[in-house]
C-alpha cells in the first residue's frame, strides 16, 4: 500500500463488501460533507439496543475487579491539577513541544521562519493535536454511555459507568487546557470524525468496543505517552499522567470484553470484525496529517500533496506511529483479530513488526506511566 491519503480511498482496502457498506456512509459524511466541521453541533443517528438485566448476576469476576480499581482511582481535575500554572508558549525553558515531536523540522518553509514565528507554529500545532484528543474524548464519552446500556454483563455495566465519569473528566481537562491556557481550538480531523461516526451509528455493541476501547483508546494511550515524554510544560505533563492511568483501564476493559466474545463468534462474522479493524487502522494511521493546521499556516505556500508527503516521510511520523501502534497491534492479536488472513495487510503498511510487543493490558498503569517519563539526562 502506498501512503495515498485521498478521501476516495479512505475505505474499502480490506475488499470486504460488507465492511465497505458499513463505512461508506461515515466516510461520505466525514470527508465529503465534513459533518464534523460544518456546524457547531452535529447529530449522529444511533441504533443500538439497551439490555436490561433483572437478575443482576455478578458473574464476571475480572470486570468486577476492574470496577473496584476504577472506583479507587477516581480523581478531581479541579483540585488535583495546579491550574494556576501559567503556560507561556514562548518560554523555551518550558517548551510545549520541541521540534523532534512535530513534523515541522523537516518543512523547509518552517526552517526559514524567525524564532518567534516558529514558536507560534509550534503552539498552533500543539493546539491542533490536543484539539483532536479533546474531540476523541467527547466520542469516548458518548461511546461509554452506549456501552453501559448495550453490554450484557452487569459487572460490565457497572464498570462502564465509571468510564463515563472518566471520559467526562477527560473532556473537562483537555477543554480547560485548550480554552484557558492555549486559547485555541481546532475543528475535528476528517479521519477521526469518520471513525467516531462509524462506531456511534453501528448497532453492534462489540464494534463500539473495538473502535473506541481498543483502537482509538489504544492509539491515544501511545500518543499521550509520546507527548508526555516530549513536553517540558509541567501542567500538561501532570494532566497527561492522570489521563494515561484512566485510559490504561479502558483498554483493559475492551480486551476483557472482546476476547471471549470473538473466540465464539461464527467465522464469517469474526472475519468481518477483522476487516473492519484493519480499515479503522488505516484511517487512524492517516490521521496525523494536521490538515486544519496546514490550511491555516501552509495552505498558501505549498500544495496539500507536498505537505502530506513531507509529513508522512518525516522522522516525526515514524516515531509517532511507533509509539501509537506498538501497543495497539498486540491488543488486536489478543482479541483474535490478527490471524494469518490479515497479517500480510498489516505487514504491507509496516505495522506487523509490533505484533510480538507487550500489549497495553500486560502492563500495569505504573509501568505505562513510567514509560512516558522523559529519558534520564
Ligand atoms: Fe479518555
Ligand atoms: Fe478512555
Amino acid at each position: 500500500m502506498t501512503d495515498d491519503t485521498s478521501p476516495w480511498t479512505a475505505v474499502g482496502r480490506s475488499r470486504n463488501p460488507r465492511v465497505f457498506l458499513d463505512l461508506v456512509g461515515p466516510a461520505i459524511r466525514g470527508f465529503l460533507l465534513e459533518r464534523g466541521k460544518s456546524n457547531e453541533v452535529t447529530t449522529v443517528t444511533t441504533r443500538n439496543d439497551a439490555r436490561f438485566s433483572w437478575t443482576y448476576d455478578r458473574d464476571r469476576e475480572d470486570l468486577s475487579k476492574l470496577y473496584e480499581a476504577a472506583k479507587r482511582a477516581q480523581w478531581n481535575a479541579s483540585t488535583e491539577l495546579d491550574w494556576s500554572i501559567e503556560v507561556d508558549p514562548h518560554n523555551p525553558e518550558r517548551m510545549l513541544l520541541p521540534d523532534e515531536i512535530l513534523p515541522l523540522a523537516e518543512v523547509p518553509e518552517y526552517r526559514g521562519l524567525s524564532e518567534r514565528e516558529q514558536f507560534v507554529h509550534r503552539w498552533a500545532l500543539t493546539a491542533w493535536m490536543l484539539s483532536q484528543f479533546l474531540h476523541g474524548e467527547q466520542g469516548a464519552l458518548f461511546a461509554a454511555c452506549q456501552v453501559t446500556e448495550a453490554i450484557a454483563w452487569v459487572d460490565g455495566k457497572l464498570y462502564a459507568s465509571t468510564q463515563v465519569v472518566d471520559e467526562g473528566r477527560h473532556v473537562e481537562v483537555f477543554h480547560r487546557y485548550l480554552a484557558g491556557k492555549l486559547e485555541k481550538l481546532y475543528t475535528i480531523d476528517d479521519n477521526l470524525y469518520t471513525v467516531i461516526d462509524a462506531l456511534m451509528g453501528d448497532g453492534r455493541w462489540d464494534l463500539k468496543f473495538l473502535g473506541m476501547q481498543i483502537m482509538i483508546e489504544g492509539l491515544a494511550l501511545g500518543a499521550f505517552g509520546a507527548l508526555r515524554q516530549a513536553t517540558r510544560e509541567p501542567l500538561l505533563r501532570e494532566l497527561l499522567k492522570f489521563v494515561i492511568a484512566d485510559e490504561a483501564r479502558h483498554v483493559t476493559f475492551g480486551v476483557m470484553a472482546l476476547r471471549d466474545y470473538y473466540a465464539q463468534l461464527p467465522e464469517r462474522e469474526r472475519q468481518e470484525r477483522e476487516d473492519w479493524a484493519y480499515e479503522i487502522t488505516v484511517l487512524m494511521r492517516n490521521r496525523f496529517l494536521a490538515h486544519e493546521f496546514y490550511d491555516e499556516y501552509y495552505g498558501h505556500v505549498m500544495s496539500r500533496q507536498r505537505w502530506d508527503r513531507l509529513v508522512l516521510s518525516s522522522e516525526f511520523m515514524r516515531r509517532f506511529r511507533h509509539t501509537m501502534f506498538r501497543r495497539l497491534i498486540p491488543n488486536l492479536r489478543k482479541i483474535n483479530l490478527l490471524t494469518d488472513r490479515v497479517r500480510r495487510h498489516y505487514d504491507a503498511i509496516g505495522l506487523l513488526v509490533y505484533e510480538r510487543d507487550r500489549a497495553a493490558t500486560d502492563l500495569s498503569a505504573a509501568e505505562i506511566i513510567a514509560d512516558s517519563e522523559p529519558p534520564a539526562a
